[in-house]
């Protein structure tokens, strides 16, 4: 009885044992007892089926255009196909708008997945609240999102972050922990369901369940989906070796609007922020269509317009804790230098369960006559920082390498979410939010200037924009 209360009853310990080493950040023994990592039975409410014959269910939206004024609305029918027309207006109650969208399913084993529809709604208002509604007669249901601001430098857009979530009770307070935080769109680091933990039919069923555990909010804001290895699913033994076949079939991205061959990486802008999202599980090295699409993006960056450039992938390209250590390696030789280059802010990844966050550093020296292979501190860096801990039933990356390498700032290996709060140009918010017994906590706090408007010679032209603007008003 002891061993299960000491189980189930997760009484937090803290302990915080930081130490220092040489230039080293911060690790965070954070100790605890953790809910179990199981995933949360089929039965629970938090996977219960929406009421009424054929009712949407599993009803997520995305970004559906480069510049954040369309959305695709995907949902699933568990009976019939039915309707896969949206009726949206700026009023509640009032549709005046429809959109037609499309109908698919799939099998995966002996599974055969219910109506999967796409929806795009485009020619939107920027900044401008959108009521919707799907379904038909006693079984239609109505939600509603919010626009971005209309692309500009200086516009404030609240990202929360998220990673690796899985369907577990850790996943669930990680899922309300954010909902509580006022952002305003999820950028999604990979892993969604660790439905391929399962087996045959189940894995069908799971993708499912997770569907539904978090239409609570990716019915309401848009999710920037990215790709982990969890979504591959090559699955010989059961006859199933179609890379990312369930996560392609549910989750869609606007892929085409920056001119990209893959689903799988792609842009969008959104507010003041060029997002760029990379596949760690595709092809990426010279030549190839993922290499080239970005050689070519980085340049359709305009910083003048969107002065916050950040990238999505899973696997960290710097990352201290022994799970997947090494793992990014190959992706940072190939692209760490265009990074450099581009003046990227940060890189955001998953995959590792635990929390970490770098100094600015860089690995771009080495080749294989010079031999200078070791991370150096570099202003032109990116901060790179591992949020993979939403709570899936793997559990936690707890071993982290000792001593703390320079490059790490912070570690710590306990579930959470991030949130980036850009107020403008020059200036961004960020935290990392531990669930903490119930409550979210921040616990890594900064605040990010831009790489782009910060530098010198940039801050010297917005001095001169700012007092001239002042000027000019003082005069009128
Ligand atoms: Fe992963």
């Amino acid at each position: 009885m002891q061993l299960l209360l000491l189980q189930l009853v997760f009484p937090f310990f803290v302990l915080f044992c930081s130490f220092k080493n040489g230039n080293a950040g911060i690790t965070s023994t954070f100790i605890r007892s953790e809910w179990p990592s199981v995933d949360i039975p089929l039965d629970n409410e938090v996977f219960a089926v929406p009421k009424g014959h054929n009712a949407p269910q599993q009803v997520h939206i995305t970004q559906g255009d480069y510049d954040g004024k369309a959305v695709i609305i995907s949902w699933v029918t568990a009976d019939e196909p039915g309707s896969s027309k949206i009726q949206y207006g700026t009023s509640e109650k009032k549709y005046q708008l429809t959109a037609e969208g499309t109908v698919s399913n799939y099998t995966f084993y002996k599974y055969k997945s219910g109506y999967i529809h796409h929806c795009l709604v485009d020619g939107l208002e920027s900044d401008t609240k959108y009521y919707y509604k799907i379904g038909s007669d006693d079984s239609s249901r109505e939600f509603w999102f919010q626009t971005p601001p209309e692309i500009n430098p200086d516009v404030p857009y609240k990202f929360g972050i998220i990673g690796d979530l899985g369907q577990t009770y850790n996943s669930l307070s990680t899922l309300e922990h954010y909902m509580q935080s006022g952002a305003q769109a999820v950028l999604f680091l990979g892993d969604l369901s660790y439905a391929d933990r399962y087996q045959y039919t189940d894995v069908g069923l799971r993708w499912d369940t997770w569907g539904r555990f978090v239409e609570r909010t990716t019915a309401y804001q848009p999710w920037i989906w990215s790709a982990g290895n969890h979504e591959i699913e090559y699955m010989p033994y059961m006859g199933e070796v179609v890379p990312f076949k369930s996560f392609l079939q549910r989750y869609t991205t606007p892929y085409l609007a920056s001119k990209s061959s893959s689903p799988l990486w792609y842009a969008i802008r959104c507010a003041s922020a060029h997002i760029i999202v990379l596949s760690s599980y595709s092809p990426f090295v010279k030549y190839t269509p993922q290499w080239m699409w970005l050689a070519e993006e980085f340049k359709r960056v305009d910083r003048e317009k969107t002065p916050w450039l950040i990238i999505l992938m899973h696997v960290p390209l710097y990352n201290s804790n022994e799970a997947h250590y090494m793992e990014g390696e190959s992706m940072r030789v190939v692209f760490e230098s265009w990074f450099i280059h581009y003046k990227v802010d940060v890189v955001f990844a998953g995959h590792v369960h635990a929390y970490e966050r770098s100094y600015r550093f860089s690995n771009i020296h080495y080749n294989i006559t010079s031999g200078n292979r070791y991370p150096v501190p570099d202003k032109s860096s990116p901060v790179y920082i591992t949020v993979g801990d939403g709570g899936n039933q793997e559990g936690l990356a707890g071993r982290f390498t000792d001593p703390q390498p320079d490059y790490s700032a912070f570690r710590e290996a306990s579930y959470g979410h991030s949130t980036l709060e850009i107020k403008n140009r020059t200036h961004a918010f960020y935290h990392w939010n531990r669930n903490d017994d119930g409550k979210k906590v921040p616990t890594d706090s900064f605040i990010l200037h831009n790489q782009y408007w910060s530098s010198n010679s940039r801050r010297r032209k917005l001095k001169k924009h700012y007092l001239r603007s002042v000027v000019g008003e003082m005069t009128t």
